[in-house]
């Protein structure tokens, strides 16, 4: 969907971006990150365009950007930024619905689907809808952010640091949300982050860049369990098996049986979420699945085979 050919970017004499090549599959989510300066924002924006290549080419469905128009490669992708970027002298409706109206989309079928979107990101439409950005929280904003750049229904989503503005509680429920999200929607997503447990937790695969070079692109059981080389090991931070966990499902780790005393855990749980719960105290978690039936049990010797 996305193809890198040797990108380079340069502003004077620093070149930020020195040989990029990496192509993204569709409906794949890949995560950029690396540290603060490596050029992660500018590799976005060259997707789309919103800055020019110094070298390289950059194919969208094998077709090089500098031929298309900008004005409807853009509309074309999704853009989520940190700072969010919403228009704030229109409501959360008209906000959502900014691209589809620019399309000249039915106005009814647009609501609908506005309202759809909110609801997926878990905003009560019809107590949000005709609010103004500066009555919702920071959060609640964001989750309108990433409703907009859904609702202009584009085929590839560039997300910069969307969840970054929001305390660590908020910042989980809507890594969640999005999860959810993700899989009901077929979209190809290039998604920036400086957290590498967002990287781990939202990857399909994580790209780390550094000097203007790629260090590894590779899922993040592979990153976590053999990183390329110095740099991306140290980066990744020295508990890395420990972040391998939340890419397990506890049901992997699971033993069969029950605990008589134990409370529960969902199936979809990861094994770092069993984890977390087992350090702060509890014995032994019994696995449940959606019918609230005991499919199996874990405790902490489990998780360390
Ligand atoms: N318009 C510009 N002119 C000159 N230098 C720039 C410009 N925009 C970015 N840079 C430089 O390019 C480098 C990469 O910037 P970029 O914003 O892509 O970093 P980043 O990886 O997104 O960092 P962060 O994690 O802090 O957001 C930085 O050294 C920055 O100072
Ligand atoms: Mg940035």
């Amino acid at each position: 969907m996305i193809k890198l050919e040797h990108v380079v970017k340069a502003y004077g004499e620093q070149e930020v971006l020195k040989d990029i090549s990496f192509e993204i599959a569709k409906g794949e989510l890949v995560v950029l990150i690396g540290p603060s300066g490596c050029g992660k924002s500018t590799l976005l924006r060259l997707i789309n365009r919103m800055i020019e290549l110094s070298g390289g080419r950059i194919l969208i469905k094998d077709r090089d950007t500098r031929t298309l128009d900008p004005v409807s490669l853009r509309l074309g992708i999704g853009y989520v930024i940190q700072s969010i970027g919403l228009f704030s002298h229109m409501t959360i409706f008209e906000n959502v619905e900014v691209v589809p109206s620019l399309l000249q989309q039915n106005k009814k079928l647009r609501r609908e689907r506005a309202r759809e979107l909110l609801d997926m990101m878990g905003l009560e439409p019809a107590q949000y809808g005709q609010r103004y950005p500066k009555e919702l929280s920071g959060g609640q904003q964001q989750r309108v952010g990433i409703a907009r750049a859904i609702a202009a229904d584009p085929e590839i989503m560039l997300m910069d640091e969307p969840f970054s503005a929001v305390d660590p509680i908020t910042r989980e429920q809507l890594q969640d949300h999005f999860l959810g999200l993700k899989t009901q929607i077929d979209k190809t997503i290039v998604f920036v982050t400086h957290d590498v447990d967002e990287a781990v937790k939202l990857g399909d695969r994580i790209c780390i860049l550094n000097q203007g070079l790629v260090q590894q692109i590779d899922s993040p059981k592979a990153l976590l369990h053999k990183p390329a080389n110095d740099f991306v090991a140290s980066f990744l931070g020295e508990d890395r098996e420990l972040k391998r966990l939340s890419r397990i499902p506890v049901t992997d780790v699971m033993r069969s049986g029950a605990h008589p005393e134990a409370r529960t855990i969902e199936k979809h749980k990861s094994a770092k979420d069993a984890l977390n719960r087992l350090l702060a105290g509890e014995n032994s978690l019994n696995v449940i699945d959606d019918q609230n039936s005991i499919i199996g049990t874990v405790n902490l010797q489990d998780l360390q085979g």
